[in-house]
């Protein structure tokens, strides 16, 4: 295909009209953005500041001479975590060293003793609670500051959104001391957090899936009114720095002091004369856990003695002296309903459990992917078993094995199904060495719709709005028929249908309109390309730089360019070569949806400068099978965004990415070092924002 003339206007200097109104356009963003993120107020509404910045976006990019890396469309609506200023510990807030087992928790006394001479004990015991650790500064008993742990030397002020948690006092009691650093735990109640769920279902939102991530989200709002709605509260378990107040010897002591404050200290604290004590401790609390209105996920075990404390010290990232006891990753028993099969976007067949809904690990759990006919196979689970089920924290639920006692006789295996669930029942294939089926059927609907989630989904195009249910319902009305056609659809059409009200379909309409700004990396990523992965998207994006260019191009030349091999190169000409796919790309550009791909890099020799550095530092593990990128791609994803992709876990991994089959190793190890798991979603969103996101997700 050539290059229609008029359609890209020259990307030569910008004329001087052109200069004045991005000027004007960064001035006024700037000044609503400090309003906004600073002030805490707004003069505009979001969607006019959006317009503004989508104006200056797509002038930057045609003009890539305007180009500068002070501009808002490069500073502006930055994580949040650029938002909060940067709060420096007196005190840092250390994680702990975890024990995941009686005899961990064995070995860590044994380690004290030997290092003291001695025994450590008496040791407090506290119930672990599961939310997200902040610091409460208190000067002559006023609150003046909270922070979030951060990377524990340095956090985030969320002073203001601290203060609207109706249980963290602004004012002490005369006994306060000069200084009083307050360390505890913010969590949403388990009630608080169910009454927040089905307002959202009443009010036709998606339901949050766990109190601790709710919780993190709701403390790392840019409005603390947000923050005030959602009814958190904290529970104080530690001083950091104290100034000016009684001298204290025993963590014991300094408990009953911040309680004699009327600072929340949850009194299920215990006192523990010996180990033997605090095993009983434990033993009980893993007992009891689901007894509260909180999530607690194990025992904190402290050293009571400072002076012992002291002595033992602490390593690079956790102190000596005390260590968590966390409970075994929840398993929970269910009823295996069906094993379905569904079908991606290109063909893929992937069979789930469908279960009977069964709260586990934090959430409700109602399905669970079975990756492919092999795992079915090994974990010989079949529809009507009873299953064990395992979610451990943000980790993706599993199918762990059948309950074999509870089997009804003559339960027949489960096989592969055949054929597509589509209309057109083609057959469902294993080809060569993979252990995954596709159906090949080019005009499969399950295809199609998983064509158009996919389109729509947040590493591609992502539309608001836009999910399984709502493309599933607008192919069955028969709007939309391929991922251009979501660009025709009008407001009026959506709004009669069930599901959609006036609201929620005015918001449909207005993420559509925002997806046609997203970049040439995303489109091509979201056209569902087979091989064509994120990394893929980017690389081509950054060699052409025009949908057309790549749409012109042969083979051999797609091939040259780095992270695209022949397969891919083959795969890439083969979609452009359909002359359906040429009309699905005329349309989309009908309607207006960007093909430029980013300004050239300032330096040129490699395609991965050209991305934005948000990995810089980071360093990301990546575990498993995932669908969208192969192991090579993922590297290079992380490296051309400036993080590192080490082989193992270790202190300073940023996070771990979990696809299908992880390594049980790296699973282990994130858990012990407190390293959040991700999914791809998740990943996907790291990668954009250098973010975890709140829902790190969940
Ligand atoms: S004491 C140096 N006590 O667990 C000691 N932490 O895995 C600092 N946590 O970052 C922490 N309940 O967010 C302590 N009773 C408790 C706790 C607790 C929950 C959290 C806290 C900490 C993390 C460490």
């Amino acid at each position: 295909m050539t290059t229609t003339p008029g359609r890209r206007i020259a990307a030569g200097e910008a004329p001087d009209d052109v200069l004045v109104r991005v000027d004007e356009l960064r001035r006024r963003i700037r000044y609503h953005a400090d309003l906004y993120y600073v002030g805490n107020t707004r003069e505009i509404p979001d969607a006019d500041f959006d317009s503004l910045m989508a104006e200056l976006r797509a002038l930057e990019q045609l003009y890539p001479s305007l180009a500068d890396p002070t501009s808002p469309t490069r500073t502006v609506g930055a994580p949040p975590s650029v938002l909060f200023a940067a709060v420096t510990h007196d005190v840092p807030m250390m994680s702990l060293d975890n024990a995941f087992d009686l005899d961990e928790l064995r070995a860590w006394e044994a380690r004290a003793a030997s290092r003291l001479d001695g025994p450590a004990g008496p040791y407090v015991c506290e119930l672990k609670f599961d939310g997200l650790a902040i610091s409460v500064r208190y000067e002559h008993g006023r609150l003046v500051r909270a922070a979030t742990r951060g990377d524990g030397r340095v956090g985030e002020d969320v002073t203001h959104n601290v203060a609207t948690i109706g249980n963290v006092p602004h004012t002490l009691g005369a006994d306060a001391p000069e200084v009083l650093e307050v360390r505890g735990e913010v969590y949403m109640a388990i009630s608080a957090f169910e009454r927040l769920n089905e307002a959202r279902e009443a009010a036709g939102e998606a339901r949050y899936a766990n109190p601790r991530n709710t919780a993190a989200g709701s403390l790392r709002q840019k409005d603390p009114k947000v923050t005030a709605e959602r009814e958190l509260s904290w529970w104080c378990y530690q001083v950091g720095m104290v100034s000016g107040g009684p001298e204290f010897r025993r963590h014991s002591e300094t408990l009953e002091f911040l309680a004699g404050l009327d600072l929340p200290v949850n009194d299920a604290w215990l006192l523990a004369r010996d180990l033997a004590a605090v095993e009983g401790y434990v033993r009980g609390a893993e007992q009891r856990r689901h007894d509260h209105d909180y999530e607690t996920d194990g025992v904190v075990i402290k050293v009571d003695d400072f002076g012992r404390q002291a002595e033992l010290g602490a390593t690079s990232h956790h102190p000596r002296w005390a260590v968590a006891y966390k409970f075994p990753p929840e398993e929970k028993t269910t009823k295996l309903l069906a094993i379905q099969v569904s079908i991606g976007g290109k063909g893929k067949a992937t069979p789930f459990a469908e279960l009977e809904p069964v709260f586990v690990g934090g959430s409700t759990v109602q399905m669970a992917t079975l990756h492919n006919e092999d795992q079915v196979k090994a974990k010989d689970v079949r529809p009507g078993d009873v299953v064990v089920v395992r979610k451990a924290g943000d980790v993706i639920p599993e199918v762990l094995r059948p309950v074999l006692s509870e089997r009804p006789e003559g339960l027949p295996e489960w096989v592969f199904p055949e054929f597509c669930p589509c209309p057109n029942r083609s057959p469902l294939v294993r080809e060569g060495d993979d252990a995954a089926h596709h159906c090949r059927h080019p005009q499969c609907p399950a295809q199609q719709a998983g064509g158009i989630e996919h389109f729509a989904s947040r590493g591609a195009m992502d539309i608001e709005g836009l999910g399984e249910k709502n493309v599933r319902l607008l192919i069955r009305e028969g709007l939309i028929a391929d991922v251009a056609d979501v660009y025709a659809l009008e407001e009026a059409d959506v709004v009669s249908l069930e599901t959609f009200g006036p609201k929620k379909a005015r918001n449909l309409m207005a993420g559509i309109e925002a997806s046609k700004e997203r970049s040439l990396a995303r489109l091509l990523f979201g056209l569902n390309i087979r091989h064509l992965g994120g990394a893929v998207g980017e690389f081509l994006a950054d060699a052409f730089r025009h949908l057309d260019d790549i749409v012109a191009a042969p083979t051999e030349r797609l091939a040259e360019v780095d992270g695209v091999g022949p397969t891919i190169a083959a795969s890439v000409r083969a979609f452009f070569d359909d002359p359906d796919n040429l009309a699905v790309v005329e349309k989309l550009r009908a309607a207006g949806v960007n093909f430029a791909g980013p300004p050239p890099a300032a330096d040129e020799s490699g395609a991965g400068e050209a991305l934005p550095a948000t990995l810089e530092g980071k360093s990301v593990v990546v575990t498993g099978t995932l669908e969208n990128y192969s192991r090579e791609e993922a590297a290079a994803a992380i490296a051309g965004r400036g993080g590192r992709s080490p082989g193992s876990v270790s202190g300073s991994t940023t996070a771990v990415v979990a696809g299908a089959s992880p390594g049980a190793s790296k699973l282990r190890g994130a858990e012990k070092l407190d390293v959040p798991v991700l999914d791809e979603a998740a990943f996907e969103h790291l990668l954009e924002t250098g973010e975890l996101p709140p829902k790190a997700a969940g």
